[in-house]
């Protein structure tokens, strides 16, 4: 029921992104690539299109949807007022993972799409399958991520069929994006600004050329939570079984897996290649140690992978929370709902 179209360079492009421009046209959902995970797309003008997106998802209405577009100069249609700080970021790290909050103009973009806000989020996405089907439409696209509601965002088209399939007529599969964890969003209406999701434009990039910006921790979001980011409020993706952080210790890991697997725990781990040889009854890479970007492009494969074993625990281990490491520890923290591995 689903249409299921590969684009690379083998194939004929043109007639794929063709089909998808017509479907969105015609006010259906089409997932896409992006840089960062999968989106599942509606022209973000039409209100009846956008629900469709609601719906596909089983996400709650009042959790407001990114605007992706194709070119930097269709930010003034939808914005009232553009900061400094925000042409500056949009010099520098668009097209790419950072989405922008900002003061948007009533009555041009769906109702759904806002979910009543007098803010929106914006970003040009850095994929060049998802540039050519904004540059094609010629229309923004309002696109969260591919998934069921709480279940980890897609990272490869497979992800959105497993969980979208049937519940949506077209997928785009531009191959496995590179960064892996959502955009960075950043509410530039505050002074200094705030970041609402941590990603892969990183506090410090960010710092670096328009001054402070403010990362609440993990308590100071429960704060700042309401109303600003009602993404927040929302239980996120937790596996089947429950997951434990541990720190990244080849010897505490050895241990806490016998420890576990005498309690009777089937353990899957998920830690760095350096640890394959520890006895879990399911081990999955994350990459090599420490190196965050490996980190991020496979930490959601990887959850999803448990969740297709039989493991009744998930021992994860953790990294720092400098650069991409906040937007790392952060997902983490929210599929561990806090919890760390005592012994
Ligand atoms: O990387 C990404 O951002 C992906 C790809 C597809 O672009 N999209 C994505 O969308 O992650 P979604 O809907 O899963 O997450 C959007 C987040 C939510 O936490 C939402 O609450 C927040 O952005 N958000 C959207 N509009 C907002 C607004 N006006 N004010 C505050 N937060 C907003
Ligand atoms: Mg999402």
């Amino acid at each position: 029921e689903t249409v299921y179209k590969v684009v690379d360079s083998n194939v004929n492009n043109q007639l794929n992104y063709a089909q998808a421009v017509d479907i969105l046209n015609a006010g259906e959902v089409v997932a896409f690539p992006t840089e960062t995970v999968y989106g599942l797309g509606a022209v973000a003008t039409n209100d009846e299109a956008v629900k469709k997106i609601f719906e596909a998802k089983g996400r709650p209405s009042d959790n407001p949807l990114i605007v992706h577009i194709g070119t930097k100069e269709e930010v003034g249609l939808y914005i009232k007022h553009i900061p400094e700080v925000a042409k500056t970021c949009m010099e520098l790290f668009w097209p790419g993972p950072l989405t922008l909050v900002m003061q948007v103009k009533p009555n041009i973009l769906a109702r759904s799409v806002t979910a009543g806000l007098d803010t929106v989020g914006i970003r040009m996405p850095d994929h060049p399958v998802a540039l050519s089907l904004l540059q094609q439409l010629k229309k923004p696209l309002a696109a969260p991520s591919a998934n069921r509601s709480g279940k980890p965002s897609p990272t490869e088209a497979i992800h959105v069929q497993d969980d979208l399939g049937g519940y949506i007529p077209y997928i785009l599969d531009g191959g496995s994006t590179g960064i892996g964890l959502e955009s960075t969003v950043l509410d530039v209406t505050h002074e200094p600004p705030v970041i609402l999701r941590p990603g892969g434009i990183t506090k410090e990039m960010l710092e670096l050329e328009i001054g402070p910006v403010i990362q609440p921790t993990k308590n100071e979001q429960n704060l700042v939570s309401t109303p600003k980011a009602p993404g927040m409020k929302y239980t996120h993706y937790a596996p089947n079984a429950p997951v434990l952080l541990i720190d990244c210790d080849v010897e505490k890991v050895k241990k806490a897996v016998q420890q576990l697997q005498a309690q009777g725990q089937k353990v899957a781990l998920l830690a760095p290649d350096n640890f394959r040889d520890i006895k879990a009854d399911f081990y999955f890479s994350i990459g090599v140690a420490h190196r965050k970007e490996e980190m991020g492009a496979t930490l959601y494969h990887a959850l999803r992978a448990c969740d297709k074993t039989l493991a009744t625990i998930i021992l994860a281990t953790t990294t720092s929370s400098e650069g991409m490491g906040a937007a790392i520890m952060n997902r983490l923290e929210k599929a561990a709902g806090g919890k760390w591995y005592t012994p």
